[in-house]
């Protein structure tokens, strides 16, 4: 949805990213959660790496920044209520966090 508006091919809705963004910010909590040092064993449909387990601190650092950028962007989107140059960046640095995390810590 986000990346959609980052596109263009959809129009900013305040609401709709609001949402949107709501959503993520829920996720991002489990997504500490979810990988508990237990769940390290025997979970062979995983596509999580088991660098994950091996890098804790710098895991939960990524998990750390990521929540942080969507605050940020949380915050842009509140006082901003448009699809802005800082709306944009603050969207963007959160789509870098997903994918230097997928890159390090995910199986392809
Ligand atoms: C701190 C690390 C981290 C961040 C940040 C992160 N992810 Fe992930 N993501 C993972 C890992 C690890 C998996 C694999 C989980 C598994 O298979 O158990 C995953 C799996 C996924 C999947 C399932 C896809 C598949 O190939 O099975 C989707 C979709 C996804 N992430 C979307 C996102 C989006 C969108 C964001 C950013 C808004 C994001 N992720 C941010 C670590 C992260």
């Amino acid at each position: 949805m986000i990346g959609n508006v980052l596109k263009g091919s959809v129009p900013y809705d305040a609401a709709a990213v609001q949402k949107s963004i709501a959503r993520v910010v829920f996720l991002s909590d489990l997504v500490s959660e979810g990988f508990p040092e237990i769940s390290n064993i025997g979970e062979p449909d995983t596509k999580a790496k088991a660098d994950i387990w091996t890098n804790r601190a710098d895991f939960d650092k990524k998990v750390k920044d990521f929540q942080a950028h969507l605050v940020a962007l949380q915050q842009v989107n509140d006082t901003e209520k448009d699809a802005s140059e800082a709306f944009k960046t603050a969207a963007n640095a959160v789509a870098q966090d997903c994918k230097a995390c997928h890159d390090e810590y995910k199986v392809k």
